[in-house]
């Protein structure tokens, strides 16, 4: 990722409200829906960045119309054996969820793919989702046996499993479930903790049919989708850096609105009340996936332990919370989020330099991190590691460094928040 940014830090804090943009997660499960669906789907307030870009690209080389206008994404979709052998590679950029996803697709299309991504994506570990997927009865293989990328994928007639996932993701879970609205019989799966259910919502936003009892969720074969209107809510995961940004620059209001608030991913929202945030969350719509405002102020914050299964409601916001814990009194451990060090980049050694270059008191540990507050942070020059969360964690960080940082790999942003650097400048002008 190339982009050198230099960043500057405020004197009369943060200020205003905002409308992030729409959520990353149910933007790619909207496509994939759609276009296995039968007949028109609508998305509004699709997320314009470049991992759902690569998946509206994938499903463009598997035949389906897509078309994009400033207002909405229409999927004209034919249902799911319209879908067709692609001619080419279907390239997925940097995006885990529409590698994970597509491949759950494909393992029950009689067809022949090759899935391949960025220098990133090939480090990913992919034999969490080829290993049951071959149990369906597909054939699947890549480097390492399937493990990374790139993947090839002859989709057959698949068997409903019944499956244990090994570790709590919601990416394995939708695929598996994806590969189960196709398969003969039906598929079990159970999760060992509760990740978020967007794949699950979705499947009855368009028609479908799915259980839950417990830790265990049930999808029968055979499944014909219908097409729909999709409302995308904002996206939490882009919220929190202004959430965090509000509670540790001084003399900071800012309203977030419009934010999905689906209680599979909230777990920010209590770890900053726990730590003492003043944060007020004002719920609109609790149907389909529930949405609301979220209004955040400066804050002094206390310093807490976080683990267990609070973990995949706030997978992807830890980066963002440890800066947070930097600016808590007292020390915070997080704990049990050894997944952070499979995503994008090693996200437990990213944070842990590029925030100690800063000046913050923080130790990696094998399953997390500890941080002590509250710390000063210095300027400096930083890097994304060309991960975006990580772009922006240190972006929000420089709001409160003595001096300029400057930031290598800004461009990173673009993943799944291209507005972010407008939106800080539009809050520090008010
Ligand atoms: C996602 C699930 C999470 C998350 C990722 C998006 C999804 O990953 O970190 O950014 O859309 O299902 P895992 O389920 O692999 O933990």
């Amino acid at each position: 990722m190339e982009g050198k940014k230099k960043l500057m830090n405020p004197k009369k804090g943060l200020n205003g409200e905002l409308n992030v943009p729409g959520d990353k997660s149910i933007s790619h499960r909207a496509v994939m829906f759609g276009s296995v669906a039968e007949g028109k789907t609508v998305i509004h307030n699709f997320l314009m960045g470049e991992d759902c870009l690569s998946t509206i690209e994938c499903f463009r080389k598997l035949g389906v119309d897509i078309r994009v206008t400033d207002e909405e994404v229409i999927v004209s979709g034919e249902g799911w054996d319209h879908l067709s052998e692609p001619q080419d590679i279907l390239d997925v950029g940097n995006s885990g969820t529409t590698t994970r996803l597509i491949m759950g697709i494909l393992a029950g299309r009689p067809f022949h793919s090759i899935l391949i991504g960025d220098d990133s994506i090939a480090k990913r570990p992919m034999k969490r989702v080829t290993e049951p997927l071959k149990k369906f009865g597909t054939k699947i293989d890549g480097r390492s046996e399937g493990n990374y990328t790139p993947l090839s994928i002859r989709g057959g007639d698949l068997k409903g499993i019944k499956y244990t996932l090994p570790v709590a993701s919601a990416q394995v879970k939708s695929a598996l479930l994806l590969a189960g609205l196709q398969a003969e019989g039906t598929t079990e799966i159970q999760e060992p903790e509760k990740t978020r259910n967007h794949t699950e919502k979705m499947i009855i936003e368009f028609g479908g049919h799915i259980e839950r009892h417990g830790d265990t969720i049930k999808v029968k074969g055979g499944q014909v989708l219908k097409g729909t209107e999709v409302y995308v809510p904002g996206d939490i995961s882009s919220a929190s850096f202004f959430m965090v940004a509000a509670a540790i620059v001084p003399n900071s209001r800012v309203l977030l609105k419009n934010v999905g608030l689906n209680e599979t991913r909230v777990g920010i929202v209590e770890v900053m009340k726990k730590m003492g945030a003043s944060i007020e969350i004002m719920e609109s719509s609790k149907t389909g996936e529930p949405v609301g405002d979220i209004l955040v102020e400066s804050s002094d914050l206390t310093g807490i332990e976080i683990g267990g299964d609070l973990i995949p409601s706030l997978i992807d916001e830890i980066p963002v919370i440890a800066l947070l814990a930097s600016q808590a009194k007292g020390k915070t451990i997080i704990k049990d989020a050894q997944e952070l060090k499979v995503k994008e980049t090693n996200r437990i050694d990213a944070i842990v330099q590029e925030l100690g270059n800063l000046g913050a008191d923080i130790q990696g540990t094998e399953d997390g991190m500890i941080i002590e507050g509250k710390t000063p942070l210095h300027g400096g020059e930083v890097h994304s590691w060309g991960d975006h969360r990580i772009g922006m964690t240190l972006a929000v960080a420089s709001l409160i460094t003595n001096s300029d940082v400057i930031l290598e790999g800004a461009d990173a942003v673009n993943i799944s928040y291209p507005t972010f650097f407008e939106h800080i400048n539009k809050l520090l002008k008010k």
